[in-house]
């Protein structure tokens, strides 16, 4: 992935736990690639150096919804700064715009999703997407659909 020299310089393991068996579904690829960017760049920054990212996939028991959890072990928030971070220019960073969460906020509601956060100072930080899995019509694309 995009991302692993990052991870190799700071000394990231990534851990991933991921759903083998996911539906195909209409979501826009890059959209949703750029929020998990996005995330995980945070996480790196979270860290610094030397820690674990995980990441974990799952659908719900009924099929409609993919989770995707990102967590990491780095400087985690206090409950000020959980509730700014999907404000816009929301940054503690000396060169952040703060735009990276309040962007992947909208993608995710776009999708009729859900993003949130749950953190502790000091322990870490773990992401939560939920979102709707709408299956793919491969009659309307012409492929071959299920009569
Ligand atoms: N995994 C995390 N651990 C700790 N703090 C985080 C984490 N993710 C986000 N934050 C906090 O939320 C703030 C906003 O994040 P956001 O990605 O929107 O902006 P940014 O990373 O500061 O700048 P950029 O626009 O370059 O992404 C960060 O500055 C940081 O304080
Ligand atoms: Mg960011």
């Amino acid at each position: 992935m995009i991302l692993n020299n990052e991870f190799y310089i700071h000394h990231i393991r990534i851990d991933e736990d991921l759903e083998n068996d996911l539906p195909q579904t209409l979501l826009d690829e890059n959209q949703i690639e750029q929020v998990l960017i996005n995330i995980l760049l945070n996480a790196v920054h979270a860290i610094e150096n030397d820690g674990i990212i995980s990441i974990k996939t799952r659908m719900d028991s009924e099929q409609a919804e993919l989770r995707i959890e990102i967590a990491d072990n780095g400087c985690g928030m206090n409950e000020k700064e959980i509730r700014k971070i999907f404000d816009p220019f929301f940054s503690t960073k000396p060169s952040g715009t703060g735009l990276g969460l309040a962007v992947s906020y909208g993608i995710i509601r776009n999708h009729q999703g859900s993003i949130r956060v749950e953190s502790r100072s000091g322990k870490g930080s773990c992401f939560i997407i939920d979102l709707p899995i709408s299956p793919v019509d491969f009659r309307k694309e012409g492929g071959e659909g299920i009569a």
